[in-house]
């Protein structure tokens, strides 16, 4: 069975059961306190928390969705059978049971053996459940022991577990969550061990494959860590997309269903069939680009914090496996390319974010590359004279400041050669930096950084603004800000432009700023939330580094933009502005600098 099928039977089923189909939303949550979205319930969590009424935004209590997903538990564990970094959640959700129409443990178990075995035609004898065994504050799911043998599951066939395997949530330190029932699949003796314990969750052999999670929230964890009873009860459910469709296609791994096989096969091409001694690799690699290319569409960048930190992360993990089996330079973009075409018809935001994706993933991959030799060399270098098997946190941050390395990767590194590794001595060192990088931040930002705090900055910052928007009115709005940097001299603006600019361009750039100037258009404040910024128009520069309540700087109605400023009160202030140089900043990445006469 192909992936669209699959998913086209899982929405199909659920429609004509009376769901609301809701599209995915994007990996960066709403909600703050969470880096990314990791399952299908993450948009849901206000309705299964009763904070919002579910009728009045879906007109139904009853949901199914296929997810975006991403966690990085297990990273260590990509480039086996069965774990990845992005993954894709089948899921559907009954929210407020309490109503007439909703449903609870009985109609979701009822579903999800429907679905199993009528539409997709799993084999029934093949199911293992599992039940919550009950813990300190929540008592025995026996109701749903009691469900699973009405509808003919054998009571020797359904196990207990505790809090680790049948308790799920909340996704943050607070918020809804509940006991757990899940469908195990028994694949066949002969993916067996010989524990006489072997069952669901055995951790010593790949026989039975968690394929649903049916979680009963009820609960609601609150700040002291007690469990309070929801207003609502409510079924949240979980099919991890990528192992139910191996399973069907009769595969130990998605990696040799049609999800992957055209970047594997792209892999084979690229290093010139070398994939049978390289399997491991390869699925890393393809399992990281897959992960870089949906987490890059959603608007995360490449950074040294919170979401754009991960995608570093796997950014970098990959090109560094790639380098193991001699990869040759710049490979990640043709792999990228492959997983959008892919992708792009249950997410065409891939295909309309091109551009932007693969400039971004080839600068990260570029600028990693340049260090990664080097960095590798010196960490060979150092321990070959270290006299412990430690690794010291001077080390570990020399090649994270000066080689780019992301701790993690030290850290693999270290495990690699029977070295340890302390990572509280590494973020000490690392905040001792802290102050450096806090002035950079404040620039990221969209503020011009307490050094540059002049007149004549406030003044350069303002005509970024007016530059940004005569850029978008010549080049196209595809164009987006890379970077920008302003002294008291002149400001620095990078861009992604594909080309290098024409002279014509240029001036005419030039023309439209000198025109907002002449016009001296008033430049207004306002404070909002950054989602409200966004749908007013407002350009914003990287999604996920922005508080949740901003400033929106406007210059007439010329221009609108996400900053925290500060600017000059009219535009009549700045004087001649002149565009001094239009040169490449690295791939794909224009850079402009420009002054006030
Ligand atoms: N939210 C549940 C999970 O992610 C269904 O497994």
């Amino acid at each position: 069975m192909l992936a669209k099928d699959l998913r086209e039977k899982f929405i199909r089923f659920f429609e004509k059961k009376g769901h609301k189909i809701v599209p995915s939303s994007s990996l960066i949550p709403d909600d703050k306190t969470v880096l990314l979205t990791s399952a299908g319930m993450q948009q849901f969590i206000p309705y299964l928390s009763g904070e919002k009424d579910v009728l009045a935004d879906y007109n139904s209590r009853h949901l199914a969705s296929v997810q975006k997903c991403f966690r990085t538990d297990d990273i260590d564990e990509v480039g086996d059978d069965t774990h990845h970094t992005f993954f894709e959640m089948l899921g559907n959700w009954s929210i407020g049971e309490d109503s007439k129409d909703g449903y609870f443990k009985e109609g979701a178990i009822k579903l999800a053996l429907d679905f199993f075995i009528n539409e997709i035609g799993l084999d029934k004898d093949r199911f293992w459940i599992t039940i919550f065994k009950g813990g300190d504050k929540i008592p025995k799911d026996q109701e749903s022991f009691n469900l699973w043998q009405k509808y003919g599951i054998s009571s020797d066939r359904i196990k207990e577990f505790g809090s680790k395997d049948n308790f799920w949530g909340p996704t943050a330190k607070v918020g809804p969550c509940g006991p757990c029932s899940e469908i195990h699949y028994d694949r066949g003796e002969e993916y067996g061990c010989k524990d006489p314990l072997c069952g669901p969750n055995c951790v010593k052999c790949k026989r039975f494959v968690e394929l649903w999670n049916l979680v009963f929230m009820e609960y609601m964890l609150t700040d002291d860590g007690s469990y309070i009873k929801l207003p609502q009860r409510n079924v949240d459910t979980g099919i991890g997309f990528e192992r139910l469709l191996a399973l069907l296609n009769n595969k130990d791994s998605a990696y040799e269903t049609d999800l992957f096989i055209p970047i594997i096969k792209e892999l084979e091409s690229i290093s010139k069939g070398r994939c049978q001694d390289n399997k491991k690799n390869f699925r890393i690699i393809a399992d990281h680009i897959r992960g870089a290319v949906f987490l890059t569409a959603d608007g995360v960048f490449p950074s040294n914090v919170e979401s754009g930190y991960i995608l570093r992360r796997i950014i970098r993990r990959a090109v560094r496996f790639g380098r193991i089996i001699n990869m040759p330079y710049n490979f990640l973009i043709p792999l990228a390319v492959k997983v959008i075409e892919n992708y792009n018809k249950e997410h065409p935001e891939l295909m309309r974010k091109k551009t932007d994706i693969l400039t971004l993933i080839q600068n990260e991959e570029e600028k990693f590359e340049k260090t990664l030799e080097r960095g590798l060399k010196e960490f060979k270098s150092q321990i070959k004279n270290s006299k412990s098997k430690l690794i010291s946190s001077k080390l570990a941050f020399n090649l994270y400041q000066s080689y780019g390395f992301p701790f993690e990767l030290t850290k693999e590194l270290a495990e690699e050669e029977g070295f340890k590794i302390d990572e509280e001595s590494f973020k000490q060192e690392l905040k001792k930096h802290q102050e450096i990088s806090r002035k950079g931040a404040e620039r990221k930002f969209g503020g011009i950084g307490k050094e540059a705090d002049s007149y004549e900055a406030v003044k350069l910052h303002t005509a970024t603004h007016l530059l940004h928007q005569a850029l978008r009115d010549i080049l196209g709005k595809d164009i987006r800000q890379m970077g920008s940097d302003i002294t008291s001299e002149r400001l620095r603006f990078d861009f992604s432009y594909p080309q290098k600019m024409t002279e014509e361009q240029i001036k005419k750039v030039e023309d439209i700023v000198n025109q907002k100037i002449k016009e001296g258009l008033k430049v207004d404040k306002k404070e909002m939330p950054f989602k409200e910024a966004l749908d007013w128009g407002a350009l914003a520069f990287f999604k996920e580094k922005y508080p949740q309540n901003v400033s929106v700087y406007s210059i007439g109605s010329f221009s609108k933009e996400v900053c925290a400023g500060p600017h000059v009160e009219r535009t009549s202030e700045l004087g001649d502005f002149k565009i001094i140089k239009e040169e490449s900043s690295s791939k794909g990445v224009r850079r402009i600098r420009a002054v006030l006469k």
